[in-house]
């Protein structure tokens, strides 16, 4: 009977040794996809994760499209070498230039090694969600210079519905504040109040204002503070985007299949790992253990 025990029990272990993590990949240029994650991983507990943020060259919202596109595939490909199956784009910038790139050039080529893999971002699951909340049909998006330029959003929202109207307002200035770690100042206020009428001037039916960058929720107090007790709906991203991907992964059994279920989560970031790990305690309240990496 013992000899059947230490039997089983070194064949757990083998086990254990021989079975990859497999993992979903969350990506963004910085912190702000931490908003997201954190989202997910409530919705979605059981699977593992990896965050990866490449703070050593956020922003991103303000470079050119070769840039933010070289920049976003080093990083999926890594989260790939790293055994992640699916990898999320939570960041808007990179959903709006880059994902539609790798998914139409650069996956195949991976797919064809035979390879089950997919990048997702989360422009689309926004805009199919908030389209349907508006009561006037005027929408307000808030993003970086480079979604705002890619013109992602209001393509996304025309498909959901042609008769919405949608106006949006570059706040080039959020990420940088934020990732310095000062939108919970005061100076904060000035630019958070800047861009809000800038918005509101441009469109006052607006009724929703989506938080188009996943920075953006930290500055939510200061940005409902700066609407003045006005009737406007402000949208953040994470639960949407966790739901979105709940329902891909019963969609997409090939890609759910093979995903580990262990619970685990872990961070890399490409600037200093203790300042990621100081920042990171701002977005989810605890510590993290955190590892730098260099990207490609
Ligand atoms: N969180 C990113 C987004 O959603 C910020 C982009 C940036 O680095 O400028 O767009």
């Amino acid at each position: 009977m013992q000899d059947v025990c230490i039997f089983v029990d070194f064949f757990v272990i083998l086990r254990r040794k021989t079975i990859k993590t497999m993992r979903i990949g969350v990506f963004d240029s910085g912190y702000g996809g931490l908003t997201v994650l954190e989202k997910i991983r409530l919705r979605l507990p059981e699977y593992d994760y990896i965050y990866l943020g490449d703070n050593a060259r956020a922003p991103y919202g303000t470079r050119s499209y070769e840039l933010i596109y070289n920049y976003t595939w080093q990083a999926v490909r890594y989260l790939f070498q790293q055994g992640c199956a699916l990898v999320i784009l939570a960041c808007n910038t990179a959903s709006a230039k880059a994902l539609r790139t790798i998914q139409q050039n650069d996956l195949p080529a991976l797919r064809e090694e035979g390879q089950i893999i997919n990048a997702l971002g989360v422009i689309r699951p926004t805009a199919e969600v908030v389209s349907r909340m508006t009561t006037t049909g005027h929408i307000g998006v808030l993003a970086t210079p480079g979604t705002v330029q890619s013109g992602s959003y209001p393509i996304e929202f025309q498909h959901q519905n042609p008769k919405l109207c949608i106006t949006q307002q570059a706040c080039p200035l959020w990420v940088p504040l934020i990732e310095a770690g000062e939108h919970t100042g005061d100076g904060a206020d000035y630019f958070v109040r800047q861009y809000i009428d800038a918005l509101l001037a441009q469109d006052e039916q607006i009724d929703t204002i989506v938080l188009g960058c996943t920075h953006y929720p930290l500055l939510m107090p200061k940005i409902q503070e700066a609407l003045h007790g006005r009737n406007i709906r402000v949208v953040a991203q994470g639960d949407l985007v966790a739901a979105s991907l709940d329902d891909y992964l019963h969609r997409h059994g090939e890609i759910n299949g093979i995903l580990t279920r262990g619970g685990t989560c872990r961070f890399f970031t490409t600037e200093s790992a203790a300042r990621f790990r100081e920042s990171a305690n701002i977005f989810l309240r605890r510590t993290i253990s955190v590892q730098h990496i260099d990207l490609p």
